[in-house]
């Protein structure tokens, strides 16, 4: 069922700074900021030749990545990002195994104009994960 690594996405409590880190100190090519108010965040994101990483900084007031940020205020690993063909197929099979998949169930469109869902993270060693059709 899973395709590639996505992405990595980080929760940050500056994303300018943040930004600058993987521009500057690290040398990697970074996006302009993207606002997404619908999932409450907004994104850079830093194009590595193998996968991507997402840098997620709250956007309005409720936010889930200002809940994240309480708990881990310095900023931390917030989900990874698996691709899937058929994203409708596969969370038919995690719902039929038991799996949560977050809100109602219906895929969002997410930051690159793909449909996504988000999987508990009780389910899966602990880490939030997110699916995204390609
Ligand atoms: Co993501």
């Amino acid at each position: 069922m899973l395709g590639r690594l996505n992405h990595v996405a980080i929760a940050v409590p500056d994303l300018a700074a943040a930004a600058e880190v993987y521009a500057g100190t690290l040398g990697a090519e970074v996006s302009a900021p993207q606002l997404l108010p619908e999932h409450g965040v907004t994104v850079v994101f830093v194009t590595l030749p193998n996968t991507k990483i997402e840098l997620l900084e709250p956007l309005g007031e409720d936010s889930p990545i200002a809940r994240f940020l309480e708990k881990t205020p310095a900023g931390g690993m917030h989900h990874l990002c698996y691709e899937v063909e058929d994203i409708g197929a596969a969370r038919d099979r995690l719902l039929a195994v038991g799996a949560r998949v977050l809100g109602d169930g219906e895929p969002k469109i997410g930051a690159h104009g793909k449909p996504v869902l988000f999987l508990h993270p009780k389910d899966f060693s602990g880490t939030l994960i997110e699916l995204e059709q390609v």
